[in-house]
């Protein structure tokens, strides 16, 4: 597991990046609803951070802020194009004060 930060230096409805991880792959990390919600850091359509986008609390989603696709923070899918591929979700550990980011192998992505 990576630890990210601890709990509570991540606003409500904010992100932070995390790079990189084993794979070499960044990693944005979501508190939205009082949760946390980690997925590959760059849009699936184009190189855009998607830790630099709107997150949209109301429907626990991100808007890429390249050309606003929104990607939803449980399951990394969008909503509508462009883009039309899944992000990856990575699973969220919240131990002992201290937020981390368990990641899931590149090798699951199918
Ligand atoms: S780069 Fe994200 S929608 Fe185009």
């Amino acid at each position: 597991m990576i630890r990210v930060c601890s709990v509570g230096e991540i606003p409500e409805g904010e992100a932070v990046r995390v790079d990189p991880g084993p794979d070499g792959v960044p990693v944005a990390v979501f508190h939205v609803g009082g949760a946390y919600y980690a997925l590959d850091d760059t849009c699936t359509h184009q190189d855009a951070s998607l830790t630099d986008g709107y997150v949209e609390e109301e429907d626990c989603a991100v808007e890429c802020p390249l050309h606003a696709s929104c990607f939803d923070l449980r399951t990394g899918e969008p909503s509508g194009p462009p883009a039309r591929t899944p992000v990856r979700t990575h699973a969220v550990v919240v131990e002992d004060g201290a937020v981390y980011v368990r990641l899931q192998s590149a090798d699951a992505i199918v």
